[in-house]
């Protein structure tokens, strides 16, 4: 896939009215609706503002949640335009509408420097399933279309992908980010790169597993899908996670590694709990011999060890999920000891989204990474290798 898209910076959008693609999917409180975090608004800021500058007319628009039929007021993006507004230190327009009345009549009278936001693109049926009309009534509003919802390049959407048939389209600043460093990594690593991945489920990381092993010198696995694995090598894993139908997959990817020369670290010790709860007592076991009324909850000191010196190491480290429950302190030891070693490492470090994302800022690493992608559901995705929509349609530099 070619990472090399065309951005703001290619583009003439004085006195240009641009439609503006945003991740404005952000977690809000399910009673008030109050924004719980707003990092996704924030990292849209500079593309926002430099269009600005330009002297462009902003259309923003995003998708907010899973609305399946139509307008439903808990999924209106008007708690993002008030906040973006706070942000922007200026008022943002809402529109009642995505490509109704409302939104075509403001769109057609912003002028230069100001912001509209449109209402939640899945309001629109035609949304997910790329609907050309949609994608052509957005695109009739704006004459540049720039795309910086990282968050939702997977997804093939009228308004990620569909509208680029119809204007220009180029990045923003924070996909062009993400395509720097994460594809960086990916294509052309500084070496040693050493990738983590962990999380509960093989299953949700088979093509990111199979796909670094075609490209990382290390593999390191942990979190509950090392279950699975230490069960596939012959060991008895108790109550811990398992995936009885990825035990020849987890072979299969063992024998890989050992045929691309690729170091597969799996842990070694695990500490175990009788029950998967914040108060249940940490106790050690060999990974291979977690008793029958036992279960695995985080990685061991032994593991630890080895894991933090592969860390200290390496060229480039990608992490994609947690060593182990690390949501009850008993259990967050081994995710602490790796983003501590990520945090005091020299190589590249990043966080591929999502619950590692989360268990670097909730320890209070965040400032020590290089980045930290804004992609859940997209960088995993992206490090699969696979195509992704909203990137392959951007113009090529
Ligand atoms: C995300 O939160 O990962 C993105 O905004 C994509 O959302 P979606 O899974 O609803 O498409």
């Amino acid at each position: 896939m070619n990472y090399n898209k065309k951005t703001v910076k290619d583009i003439d959008v004085k006195g240009k009215k641009v439609l503006l693609r945003c991740d404005f999917n952000v977690p809000q409180d399910p009673d008030t609706r109050a924004i719980t975090d707003d990092k996704r608004i924030r990292a849209a800021l500079p593309t926002i503002q430099y269009l600005l500058e330009q002297g462009a007319a902003v259309i923003a628009c995003s998708h907010l949640g899973k609305p399946k039929n139509g307008p439903e007021e808990k999924f209106s993006l008007k708690p993002v335009a008030a906040r973006l507004g706070e942000l922007l230190g200026k008022d943002v327009i809402m529109a009642a509408d995505v490509v109704g009345e409302d939104a075509k009549a403001k769109a057609a009278a912003l002028s230069a420097g100001q912001v509209l936001l449109l209402e939640n693109t899945r309001f629109e049926k035609g949304e997910t399933k790329n609907d050309p009309a949609l994608a052509k009534a957005m695109a009739d509003m704006a004459e540049v279309y720039v795309s910086d919802a990282f968050g939702a390049v997977h997804r093939a959407h009228a308004s990620t992908a569909g509208v680029a048939a119809y204007l220009p389209a180029v990045s923003g600043f924070l996909i062009e980010k993400e395509l720097e460093i994460m594809g960086g990594a990916l294509a052309n690593p500084k070496r040693p790169l050493v990738a983590i991945l962990g999380g509960s489920k093989v299953s949700s990381k088979i093509g990111v597993i199979n796909h670094l092993l075609d490209i990382a010198d290390t593999i390191i696995i942990g979190g509950g899908m090392a279950y699975t694995f230490a069960k596939a090598r012959g060991g008895s894993v108790g109550k811990s996670l398992l995936e009885a139908d990825w035990l020849d997959y987890c072979n299969e990817m063992t024998t890989k590694a050992r045929e691309k020369g690729v170091s597969l670290l799996l842990p070694v010790d695990t500490l175990c709990a009788a029950e998967f709860s914040k108060d249940a007592a940490p106790v050690l076991h060999d990974v291979m011999t977690i008793p029958e009324d036992m279960m695995g909850m985080d990685i061991g000191p032994k593991t630890i060890e080895t894991y933090t010196a592969a860390v200290k190491d390496a060229g480039t480290v990608i992490w994609n999920g947690p060593m182990g429950v690390f949501e009850f302190p008993a259990f967050a030891e081994g995710t602490r000891a790796v983003a501590k070693a990520l945090a005091e490492t020299d190589a590249i470090t990043i966080i591929g989204g999502g619950d590692s994302a989360a268990a670097v800022a909730q320890l209070g690493y965040a400032d020590k990474m290089t980045h930290i992608s804004t992609g859940g559901g997209a960088s995993l995705e992206f490090l699969e290798g696979k195509e992704l929509p909203g990137v392959a349609c951007l113009l090529d530099k």
